[in-house]
């Protein structure tokens, strides 16, 4: 076997962050150790405060520890500089949080366009990308909608998609389902097992909704900063 297949895609080792509020100190994360194999579909589910966002933030160099580190495709975060942290960010990673909100002046297709032009494709590969993008959404219909003429479940598909469009390694989605009901919630969840089984795109959820586990292929919970039980629950998957 090649190196390449022996090393999980992400590695999380011993991280912890701090947040100082004056003269408190918050743990918002306090040691966590992590794989995630590629082509996995990881729930990481836990109560608000839990550390949640922290961990994707982290994971995806928004932000960076207080200790440990974070190795994608083998490769320490820590080691790397700001400018190749964006760069990063931007070939390797698809977001789905709600602080990177959809641009209401842009239509859904120039939304979905757009980390296309930080890549710097072309105009016909960026078209074709986008159309098919929105096909696999279900979205082809809505490409010229703004973002404001579209229901919350379609806002998201649309965030899924503008996600991505750029084919990143991981995709990482902080409470995909929040402000959904819960059968919009379903359909969303429902898009996500899809893609990450046709197209081998590798996930991590997380949510404060335990139901949302349920479309996992591994899940871990999350309490004041640390996993549980050391591990992961792993579903059997077709
Ligand atoms: N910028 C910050 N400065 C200070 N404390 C912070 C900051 N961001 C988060 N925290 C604190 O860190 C802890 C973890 O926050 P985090 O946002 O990661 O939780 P979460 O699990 O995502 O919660 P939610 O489900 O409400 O989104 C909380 O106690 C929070 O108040
Ligand atoms: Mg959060």
């Amino acid at each position: 076997m090649s190196k390449d297949f022996q090393q999980p895609l992400l590695k999380i080792e011993n991280l912890s962050k701090d947040y100082s509020l004056g003269k408190i100190v918050v743990h918002a994360l306090r040691g966590v150790n992590l794989e995630v194999p590629q082509g996995d579909l990881l729930v990481i589910s836990g109560p608000s405060g839990s550390g949640k966002t922290t961990l994707l933030n982290l994971i995806g160099a928004i932000a960076r520890p207080t200790s440990g580190d974070v190795f994608l495709e083998g490769k320490a975060l820590s080691k790397l500089s700001d400018g190749r942290l964006a760069e990063l960010r931007n070939h390797k990673i698809g977001f789905i949080f709600q602080s990177f909100a959809l641009i209401p002046v842009l239509s859904v297709y120039e939304n979905v366009e757009y980390p296309l032009l930080l890549l710097g494709a072309s105009r016909k590969e960026r078209q074709r990308r986008v159309m098919d993008m929105l096909g696999e959404v279900g979205l082809g219909e809505l490409a010229r909608r703004r973002p404001n003429d579209l229901s919350g479940g379609q806002h998201q598909r649309v965030a899924i998609a503008r996600a991505l469009v750029t084919e990143p390694r991981l995709v990482l989605a902080d409470e995909p389902s929040a402000n959904l009901d819960s059968e919009t919630g379903d359909e969303i969840m429902k898009l996500v097992a899809r893609l990450n089984k046709e197209q081998k795109v590798t996930f991590i959820v997380v949510t404060h909704d335990p139901v949302v586990s349920r479309y996992a292929r591994r899940s871990v919970h999350i309490r004041d900063g640390r996993l549980l039980n050391e591990g992961v629950e792993t579903r059997a998957c077709d």
